[in-house]
């Protein structure tokens, strides 16, 4: 069982967005906002705000990747702590050698304070996080979750629109293999009045499992299947790329790939005054280049940014 975060986030793995309830988010929302203030605007600029002096994050990450492996990295050098890096443990660690995930788990937690770690199986965090005896952090199991990504995609939203409730949200590509989708549903349905339209192919749909999994959680979906069908005036659209890595036939991934595509003329038809218009990334062609520079694209910028501060306060809220 996953301990819930009930407001008190000290010693706690996070490995899914059910173990938190509003009060915890909004809690993390001002600790985070307090430090983006900080290093944005004041004191800290250029210079570690030290309060992990000491602390080490180790940091595995199974599967690629470049935001939530450096935002993370950041985020705790930037508390004054250091890191122990492995970017791809199938070469580097003894996980070649045959070494199980159990043991290089034990070995991380005689050297860290606090392990992030990213894998290609579906729920392999919640078993690392029995067995680890210090705090882990799921950042991404396979097709499963990736609360900090989801975590960050609220944070980007509350700071825009003031509130997590009453909202209109877009949410377009796969649905089915998409952990960050899966993360952000969960923690919308948190929040009461929330209705997401989700945009995707027929076979790239949440699982009916899932589907009905969270609209029982409270979460109003919908399911539309073509661009004419998004409504006006959402809050957010939040667009993402098919994930290549998840298809046996790769043949049926090129055929998926671009079912959808956000562009200019798309954002001048649908999108609101207000719509922000995010992507956790990487991009692969689904969003047109044309579109960065609109001031309501924030998937390059303050999406992203957001998600070092948001890091740097989840472990200053677990370590001290
Ligand atoms: C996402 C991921 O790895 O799940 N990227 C990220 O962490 N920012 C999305 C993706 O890979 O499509």
């Amino acid at each position: 069982m996953l301990r819930p975060i009930k407001n008190n986030f000290k010693g706690k793995d996070v490995v899914s967005l059910d173990q938190f309830d509003s009060q915890s988010i909004i809690r993390l929302y001002k600790e985070t906002a307090s430090i983006k203030k900080m290093f944005e605007k004041g004191r800290f600029k250029n210079r570690p705000y030290k309060i992990l002096d000491g602390r080490i994050a180790g940091l595995m990450f199974y599967e690629p990747s470049t935001r939530t492996f450096s935002s993370n990295s950041a985020a705790f050098k930037r508390l004054g702590g250091q890191t122990v890096e492995h970017q791809n443990p199938l070469v580097t660690s003894s996980a070649v050698k045959g070494e199980t995930m159990e043991d290089t788990t034990m070995m991380m937690e005689q050297y860290c304070d606090i392990l992030v770690i990213r894998h290609p199986v579906k729920g392999t965090l919640a078993k690392v996080a029995q067995v680890a005896s210090i705090p882990v952090i799921n950042a991404g199991d396979g097709i499963g979750e990736h609360p900090t990504q989801a975590l960050l995609d609220m944070f980007t939203i509350y700071e825009k629109f003031g509130k997590l409730t009453g909202l209109k949200g877009l949410m377009a590509g796969d649905m089915l293999n998409g952990r960050t989708v899966h993360s952000l549903i969960r923690g919308l349905s948190i929040f009461p009045g929330n209705t997401v339209y989700l945009l995707s192919p027929k076979s790239l749909r949440l699982s009916r499992d899932e589907f009905k999994l969270y609209s029982q959680m409270g979460v109003k979906l919908v399911e539309i299947n073509s661009l004419k069908q998004i409504p006006v005036d959402c809050h957010f659209w939040y667009w993402t790329r098919v994930q290549k890595e998840r298809f046996s036939d790769k043949k049926v991934y090129e055929k998926l790939k671009l079912s959808f595509i956000l562009t200019k003329k798309l954002v001048s038809e649908k999108a609101g005054k207000k719509t922000l218009l995010m992507h956790p990334l990487p991009r692969v062609g689904e969003i047109e280049i044309a579109v960065d520079g609109d001031p309501r694209a924030v998937y390059l910028t303050t999406e992203a940014k957001n998600g070092m501060y948001v890091r740097m306060a989840l472990f200053k809220l677990i370590l001290r």
